[in-house]
């Protein structure tokens, strides 16, 4: 079977982790703040705050930028679960606002309508690797004077109009063992903002400063060094690791024929995180069978969109996103990770044409 995902783990991260345990120090300490730089310096911010994961850097991000009880947040349904859950661990009340179908991102057009007096941000995710439609999302948020707050678990390098993601608003990260870098598990916040950055490192470490005076209610939602070792030995790889994945896309896209294949929208630098086609609704479980039974592996991202979630339509009620709910019935996600071969390649496009 093709993997929908495999993790690279090479000499340097074994010799990464090994070096982190021969010395003794394993939590958080010198390997998490290199990895930090070397974070920021991918996404061109001034700071980079590494996490235990990719939700505790939303839940911690959407803290600092002081959403909580009686407050709106608008994103999309179309997503991870952690992206709604971090809102929700806020207090925050979710309000979801349909995708477009070509990107399957955020709509910016029906955004300005979901704005209400208890808005406060505006959480876009960059889905499968495509950075949202940043500037009009940004004109709303001005309008309004709302945050943004980027969902940028799966956009690593990714950019619009030149701009990394993650450096339009808060950027959380995931560094998740399938992500197209990763730590196993972590996350990261990044921000241009002092105080922004000084509330998310207060809030991950026990709302301290000095040690043992707690300033806050805080988390021990820190990363440790043993981890920040493999992302550290990663982050040297994530221009080949894209570069292999583009590559990998523009091969599936030139040669796959009878379905439709993911677009890149103009001014984007897409980083494949996945790579999405839509079957029709009818035929979608049968495709994925027929894929597999030929050993391609694939993925479902996401089959029930969160608003569909039974404890979160519990919370927002019964709320219509007619995009969503039909994309989710469509979508395979195929393999494009940089461990693919060239007969990968074509044994992939050869099966997803005989559908
Ligand atoms: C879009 C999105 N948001 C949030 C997360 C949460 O990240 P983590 O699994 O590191 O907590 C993920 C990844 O799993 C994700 O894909």
């Amino acid at each position: 079977m093709i993997p929908i995902s495999k993790p690279f783990i090479g000499e340097e991260e074994k010799a990464g982790v090994l070096a982190v345990l021969e010395s003794g120090m394993l939590a958080q300490g010198k390997k998490v703040a290199a990895l930090e730089e070397a974070f920021a310096a991918i996404c061109g911010t001034k700071h980079a705050v590494a996490t235990s994961s990719g939700t505790t850097a939303l839940h911690l991000a959407l803290l600092a930028n002081g959403i909580g009880e009686g407050d709106e947040v608008i994103t999309t349904a179309f997503t991870f679960i952690a992206t709604v859950t971090s809102i929700l661990f806020t207090g925050a009340k979710p309000v979801f606002v349909d995708i477009d179908p070509e990107t399957f991102n955020l709509n910016p057009a029906l955004i300005e309508q979901a704005v209400t007096p208890r808005t406060k941000s505006i959480l876009p995710v960059h889905l499968y690797g495509q950075v949202c439609e940043m500037e009009a999302i940004q004109k709303v948020a001005d309008a309004h004077g709302l945050t943004i707050i980027e969902d940028a678990a799966q956009a690593v390098g990714a950019t619009r109009h030149g701009k990394k993601a993650g450096s339009f608003g808060t950027g959380c990260f995931s560094l998740y063992a399938t992500k197209n870098i990763m730590s196993a598990e972590g996350g990261m916040v990044t921000t241009d903002d002092d105080a922004i950055a000084e509330k998310v490192r207060m809030l991950h470490n026990q709302g301290m400063k000095r040690r043992y005076y707690h300033d806050m209610l805080g988390y021990n939602f820190r990363m440790t060094d043993l981890h920040a070792a493999i992302g550290l030995a990663q982050v040297n790889r994530l221009d080949d690791f894209t570069a292999k994945r583009r590559a990998n896309a523009e091969y599936l896209s030139a040669h796959i024929k009878n379905v439709i294949t993911p677009q890149v929208m103009p001014g984007n630098k897409h980083v494949w995180h996945q790579y999405t086609i839509r079957i029709p609704d009818k035929n979608r479980d049968a495709a994925v069978k027929q894929l597999n039974d030929a050993g391609i592996g694939t993925g479902i991202f996401y089959p029930v969109p969160v608003h569909r979630q039974q404890f979160v339509r519990q919370i927002v009620g019964d709320v219509s996103l007619p995009v969503t709910e039909k994309l989710a019935n469509e979508v395979i996600s195929l393999p494009v990770h940089p461990q693919l071969s060239a007969q990968d390649l074509e044994k992939i496009a050869a099966e997803a044409n005989k559908l």
